[in-house]
């Protein structure tokens, strides 16, 4: 490198304009959106990721992350899809496939390879660059509960619409009892929802009850709602359940059994993120800011201006005697 360097000495001026375009293009190709995905949940967690049919793809599908553990994916423009965690997950020894007792994909190992979440899972989905420019995201219950979800949008962009969101509640253990998944080993590890527990159309949105103004909430939905304000509880329940942030280098930070106390609220009138009515006993409780913090990577634009300046002063000084 140094040699190469030295040669180019004399281009120096070009040189360094080729290296700060390549790192703006590179930039923007892969480094303007993105999703630090972290586990502040007291046991593994495996992020499943899904992405939607002619959606490009993440830069992974699958993986594990153990307690404090963060990893971020850039977003390429225009990603949409769905991502969850699965949970009490193990390699059988006999068969050698990898299975999780909630959320599992079915892919047989840790990375799902367009595998779909097993309800009832908390669902994060988002349609990055769509309707009018803009990110939508939420959090579901649609599909059933198995662990606290949050998710955080961070940029300039931030504010308004471009609220958290989440359910942030443990409601394992709250789960109506016709609701509740069980493991002998573990107690109460998910919550399904009512479609899924009955498969009736009036629970489901299915037929008759296919439109907004047929499907209405139900005592089941409403558990949901109730303990989780803003996630969606019921398939049309979007009024208060969407979100929007329209900056073009918004971070999502998807986070599992995020700490409430380091949760801010959205714009008045949007519903509370968490039900002050109702206890939290999700999660352990130790505080992921810093952590999350310090395991992002430095943008590529960062590293490749660094380089930049170091090969002009590298050059500088080959070219004065
Ligand atoms: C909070 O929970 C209580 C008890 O379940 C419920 O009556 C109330 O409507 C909830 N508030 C919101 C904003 O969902």
């Amino acid at each position: 490198m140094a040699a190469a360097a030295a040669a180019a000495a004399p281009c120096r001026p070009l040189a360094l304009l080729l290296v700060v375009a390549l790192a703006v293009s590179v930039r923007g190709v892969w480094c303007s959106k993105s999703f630090t995905i972290a586990n502040n949940c007291g046991y593994t967690v495996w992020p499943g990721i899904l992405s939607g049919a002619g959606s490009p793809e993440l830069g992974s599908t699958g993986f594990e992350l153990a307690p404090g553990q963060s990893r971020t994916l850039p977003a390429p423009a225009g990603w949409s899809g769905r991502l969850w965690g699965r949970t009490l997950c193990a390699t059988d020894a006999a068969t050698g496939r990898f299975a999780c007792a909630t959320g599992d994909c079915g892919s047989g190992r840790a990375d799902c390879a367009g595998g779909n979440a097993a309800p009832p899972a908390t669902l994060a989905e988002f349609t990055l660059d769509g309707s009018g420019g803009l990110d939508f995201y939420d959090v579901s219950l649609v599909d059933g509960y198995n662990l606290p979800v949050l998710v955080a949008p961070q940029g300039a962009g931030a504010g308004g619409n471009c609220a958290p969101t989440g359910c942030l509640a443990d409601l394992n253990a709250a789960c109506p009892a016709d609701l509740r998944v069980a493991s002998s080993a573990e107690g109460a590890v998910a919550c399904k929802s009512a479609c899924e527990a009955f498969g009736s159309a009036e629970y489901c949105c299915d037929g008759a009850y296919g439109s907004p103004s047929t499907c209405r909430p139900s005592a089941y939905s409403e558990f949901f709602k109730n303990a989780c304000p803003r996630a969606y509880s019921y398939a049309y329940d979007d009024a208060t359940s969407t979100f929007t942030c329209a900056g073009a280098d918004t971070a999502y930070a998807v986070t599992f059994c995020p700490s409430t106390a380091s949760v801010k609220s959205g714009a008045q009138g949007d519903p509370p993120l968490v039900n002050g009515t109702m206890a939290y006993t999700g999660g352990d409780q130790q505080q992921f800011g810093a952590a999350t913090a310090a395991a992002r990577p430095p943008s590529r634009l960062v590293v490749l201006l660094g380089v930049a300046v170091v090969l002009a002063l590298a050059g500088g000084r080959l070219i004065t005697p």
